[in-house]
């Protein structure tokens, strides 16, 4: 059986969603550790609740960014993860961090990438006045929201959306896309290849990626 870390850094909704998921799916996973960089997310009560152990590295008690990544990685290592997985993860990793965790850590940004990379992508978009907005899930690679695209699901832009409106519309299809990549991950059914991942469909029929090209 595979195992996950997950990190977060507040709310944790797509945790949430990647434990609901696994657990209503019986998924072939152990959800080793919920990890922090922030002592007050939100997401850390959610994981104790669920029996599965929570742990912090806060941020803020490290002089610089090696020093946080080297506490991270060996809080990480203790639980001898697959994957680990990043969910609202609010930290520009080092290329040294990323190295370790190369082909095994995925990320989802709530925009369809390359376009809006960063934060406020919600804003970024309706101010380019983009008709199509959405999330990708990726592997991490030293670039920021870059890295080879597992999964990717577009929402139209309404002529009245806000920031808020738009973002919870993302959002709805981050909480479907990400745990159909993470199971995608556990059980093996994703290739890297000259940059582009290979996705082999579930025999299953209960959550599905579309195949990319
Ligand atoms: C999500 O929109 C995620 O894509 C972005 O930050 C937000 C985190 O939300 N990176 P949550 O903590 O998963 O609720």
């Amino acid at each position: 059986m595979k195992s996950i870390v997950i990190l977060i850094s507040g709310r944790g909704s797509n945790m949430q969603a990647i434990v609901q998921a696994a657990r209503k799916g019986n998924w072939p996973v152990r959800i080793a550790a919920i990890i922090s960089n922030r002592l007050d997310a939100p997401g850390l009560a959610y994981a104790e609740q669920h029996q599965i152990p929570a742990v912090t590295v806060p941020s803020r008690n490290y002089p610089d960014r090696t020093a946080f990544d080297r506490a991270l990685k060996h809080e990480i290592d203790r639980f001898s993860p697959d994957f680990v997985v990043l969910a609202g993860f609010m930290r520009i990793l080092t290329a040294e961090f990323v190295a370790h965790y190369a082909g095994r850590m995925l990320n989802i940004h709530p925009s369809l990438l390359p376009s809006f990379p960063g934060l406020h992508t919600h804003r970024q978009a309706l101010e380019a006045g983009v008709k199509l907005h959405g999330a990708t899930v990726h592997f991490v690679t030293a670039e920021l929201d870059h890295g080879p695209i597992v999964a990717q699901e577009a929402v139209p832009v309404l002529p009245d959306d806000t920031e808020e409106t738009l973002s919870a519309r993302v959002l709805e299809v981050e909480h479907r896309l990400y745990p159909a990549a993470v199971l995608a991950a556990v059980e093996s059914r994703l290739s890297i290849s000259n940059g582009c991942v290979r996705v082999i469909p579930e025999s299953e029929n209960h959550l599905t990626l579309k195949e990319s090209a």
